[in-house]
C-alpha cells in the first residue's frame, strides 16, 4: 500500500490509546525487518531514518528510496520520517521524497533561537502536510533534552507548542539516548502532566533502556511515539556475531545479515505488542 501520512498513525494512536512505535532505519536489512515485525503484529509502524544515518550514507535519497520501496510493498500502514534532523536542506529534501513527517532538532539551542527557527520550519511544514515534531531547548551534556535528570517543564512545554505550531513534542521524562542495558526509569506522573498541558502527540525518545513495564505506564499515561533504535541494533550485531562464530569461514554476506533481519522482527513485533499497537493496522 502506499505511504501511509504519519499524522494518521499517530492519530489513530490518540483515538485508540496507543504508542506508534518508530525505528531506526540504517539499512535496507533494517527496514524489511522493522515492516516484517510490524506484519506479524498487525500494527502500523514509523520508519525514522537520522539525520546521523543520511551522513553515514553521504546521501539520503538512496536510503530514502529503499525504505519507501519496502514499505509501499508491505501490508501493514507504515510511514516515513526524518529523525533529529537539524539542516533545512536535508527536511526539504525529505519532503521531496514522500516523507510523512520530519522531527527538527533544535534542543541545542537556547530556548528564543530554538521557538524561532523551530516556528519557521513548522510553517514551512504545514503548507506541505508534514507532520513537525520538536523538541525542547534543555541544554544538558551530550544527550541534550535526554540526559537523565534533565526534564521537561509543563508549562514551559505547553508555550513551546503554541509559540512554535508543532504537531508532536519530544518530551524529557528520563529516557537517555543509546542505552545498552534496559534500566531507565521514567517520571511516569510528569508524562501524565505533560499530556494534559499539551494538546499535540508526547514523544519518547532513547526508549531503548526504557523496561517493557515501564513503556506500557509511559503508554498509559499519555505517550503516543516511541522511538527506539539502539536495542535493535544491540540485537541485529549479536546476531551477526554470533552467526560469524557459528561459521568462521563464510562468507556470503546473506548468511550472517539474513539471522540479524529475522532476530530484528521478531523484536519489533514483540515491542509493538508492548506499546499496545498490535492489531490497530
Ligand atoms: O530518535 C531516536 C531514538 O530516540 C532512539 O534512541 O537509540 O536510545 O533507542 P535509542
Ligand atoms: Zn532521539
Amino acid at each position: 500500500m502506499p505511504l501511509t501520512p504519519t499524522a494518521r498513525i499517530l492519530q489513530s494512536a490518540e483515538e485508540h490509546g496507543f504508542a506508534a512505535g518508530s525505528f531506526n532505519v540504517i539499512q535496507l536489512e533494517h527496514a524489511q525487518a522493522i515492516l516484517a515485525g510490524a506484519e506479524r503484529a498487525q500494527a502500523p509502524v514509523i520508519l525514522q531514518i537520522s539525520e546521523n544515518a543520511v551522513r553515514y550514507h553521504g546521501a539520503l535519497a538512496p536510503i530514502a528510496a529503499a525504505a519507501r520501496t519496502a514499505a509501499e510493498q508491505a501490508g501493514i500502514p507504515a510511514a516515513l520520517h526524518l529523525d533529529h534532523a537539524t539542516r533545512f536542506d536535508l527536511i526539504r529534501e525529505a519532503a521531496d521524497c514522500g516523507f510523512g513527517s520530519v522531527m527538527y532538532d533544535g534542543s541545542k539551542l537556547p530556548w528564543a533561537e530554538n521557538v524561532g527557527s523551530t516556528a519557521e520550519i513548522a510553517a514551512w511544514c504545514r503548507e506541505r502536510c508534514l507532520l513537525v515534531e520538536a523538541e525542547l531547548g534543555e541544554v544538558g551534556g551530550k544527550d541534550g533534552a535526554h540526559t537523565p535528570g534533565v526534564r521537561t517543564d509543563p508549562a514551559q512545554a505547553a508555550a513551546f507548542v503554541a509559540e512554535t505550531g508543532v504537531d508532536a513534542l519530544a518530551v524529557a521524562v528520563g529516557s537517555s539516548h543509546t542505552m545498552t542495558v534496559r534500566e531507565a526509569e521514567l517520571d511516569l506522573p510528569l508524562i501524565a502532566e505533560l499530556r494534559a498541558a499539551v494538546n499535540v502527540p508526547l514523544v519518547l525518545h532513547g526508549s531503548s533502556g526504557v523496561p517493557d513495564e515501564t513503556l506500557r505506564k509511559a503508554v498509559a499515561a499519555g505517550m503516543r511515539k516511541v522511538n527506539i533504535s539502539t536495542h535493535l541494533n544491540r540485537l541485529y550485531t549479536e546476531a551477526v556475531r554470533e552467526a560469524l562464530a557459528a561459521d568462521p569461514a563464510v562468507v556470503d554476506p546473506r548468511r550472517w545479515l539474513g539471522p540479524a533481519r529475522d532476530t530484528v522482527a521478531v523484536e519489533v513485533a514483540r515491542l509493538l505488542e508492548v506499546l499496545g499497537a498490535h492489531g490497530r493496522a
